[in-house]
């Protein structure tokens, strides 16, 4: 395993549409664990296979449960992700995203949703998410698309690193 570098921000393989895997071969799987490991080392809660540099349609997520701090993060990997069973209801909350330091946005996303895929292996996969977990899956499948967090906000927020206190700039800036 070994880290690889987060492309971020005006990067193009950021905003290209990322082609479906086909090949679960070794090259596939070391791709996979170095993102578990980038994701990790970063720390982020998701990272999607484009922000490795990589232009194939591979997520990786680690998050534990929102009410329950003491239930252990869950690893998954999707491969080829696609939603079905959308919630027609919307939740607001604030996202940052490891392609563009320093800023949040307030985001609208489905408050449930079922992640269908393959896993590493292959296999089929169906993952039922709600809360923070459906609204991660869907930030990171949005990286498969070439769609980052600031396109789906009106308004973005700078982080002062030293402060943490944030300011409101338009969403071109970053
Ligand atoms: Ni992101």
């Amino acid at each position: 395993m070994a880290l690889r570098e987060v492309v971020k921000v005006p990067a193009p393989v950021l905003r290209r549409r990322a082609q479906k895997v086909t090949e679960f071969g070794p090259e596939l799987q070391t791709l996979v664990d170095d993102m578990i490991e980038t994701m990790r080392a970063e720390p982020g809660v998701g990272l999607a296979a484009p922000q490795v540099g990589v232009p194939l349609r591979v997520i990786v997520v680690e998050y534990g449960d929102d009410e329950d701090e003491t239930i252990p993060p869950k690893l998954f990997t999707v491969i080829n992700p696609e939603f079905s069973r959308a919630s027609p209801e919307l939740v607001s909350g604030t996202e940052g995203c490891l392609s563009i330091p320093g800023f949040v946005g307030d985001v609208d996303r489905h408050e449930s949703l079922t992640v269908k895929g393959f896993n590493r292996r292959g296999q089929a996969v169906s993952i039922k998410a709600n809360g923070w977990l459906a609204r991660i899956f869907q930030h990171e499948v949005d990286h498969l698309d070439g769609v980052l967090f600031v396109d789906r906000d009106e308004k973005v927020w700078r982080v002062d690193e030293q402060t943490t206190q944030v300011s409101i700039v338009d969403n071109e800036s970053p």
